[in-house]
């Protein structure tokens, strides 16, 4: 399956917001392409409401199931505004407001418990890349992000690499980087579960990362990459629409 997300991040107003998710939904027909989009959650229930050409993600979800826990919003209530996927383990989440592995680890748990896929965020530092241990970095976060978790679940996982250096910064990973990186990904997958190349190749490895209408179909034509998630330049339709027609 080939993927294209836009993380809208903490972005645009509501008039703003419900402009481009009419145009993305209405004039987006690629077949091959399952585009998600991933407004702030505020506007996910209005949009589910009109979904024709694209699929919703939340940007987060609560790691209790229901409560009293003020100001969260748990799986169960995605799942019943038919939300079909949700990022988990994005490094702005990890680093801003502190998602540990075990964090991490009990969302997928709940998503998965509650029908939703998650989008998983994978993604090591500029200090973990210039020290040379990225790949011990990525497999550690799969190691405790997938704990528990079994080969039916994983089949209803994406998987998303994003070197942190790299999103929001201007620099994104060289296209070989990314193919080395998702290879990697996809060895582990296919180690952990136990599994062969053509059922590990059926799970989206998405490379994110200052990811842009430029480099997207160099970053794209490499094997192991399924597609993008995309932040800033998810905020513009014309720039996310030739990103989706990119492969
Ligand atoms: P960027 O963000 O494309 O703006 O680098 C990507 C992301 O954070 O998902």
């Amino acid at each position: 399956m080939k993927v294209v997300a836009g993380n809208w991040k903490m972005n645009m107003n509501y008039k703003d917001a419900f402009a481009l998710f009419h145009s993305l939904n209405n004039r987006l027909n690629n077949n091959e392409v399952e585009v998600i989009l991933c407004p702030p959650s505020i506007y996910l229930s209005e949009f589910s409401n009109k979904l024709k050409n694209v699929k919703l993600a939340a940007q987060n979800v609560s790691s209790f199931e229901s409560g009293a826990y003020t100001g969260e919003i748990s799986a169960q209530m995605l799942k019943s505004i038919d939300v079909d996927y949700c990022l988990v383990g994005h490094s702005e989440r990890r680093a801003l407001f502190s998602d540990s592995s075990e964090v991490i680890n009990t969302k997928i748990h709940l998503l998965l418990e509650n029908e939703i896929s998650p989008i998983f965020c994978c993604g090591e530092s500029l200090s973990d890349r210039e020290s040379g241990i990225q790949n011990e970095i990525i497999h550690n976060q799969l190691e405790s992000g997938l704990n528990g978790i079994d080969l039916s679940q994983l089949k209803n996982c994406i998987i998303a690499y994003e070197p942190v250096w790299a999103i929001g910064t201007g620099l994104t990973a060289s296209s070989d980087q990314a193919q080395e990186m998702h290879f990697f990904i996809r060895n582990y997958l296919k180690t952990r579960f136990k599994i062969e190349n053509d059922i590990a190749s059926q799970i989206p490895i998405l490379y994110g990362g200052s990811c842009n209408a430029k480099n997207a179909s160099d970053i794209f034509s490499k094997n192991d990459v399924n597609g993008g998630l995309i932040g800033g330049a998810a905020l513009k339709e014309d720039t996310f629409s030739s990103i989706i027609q990119s492969f």
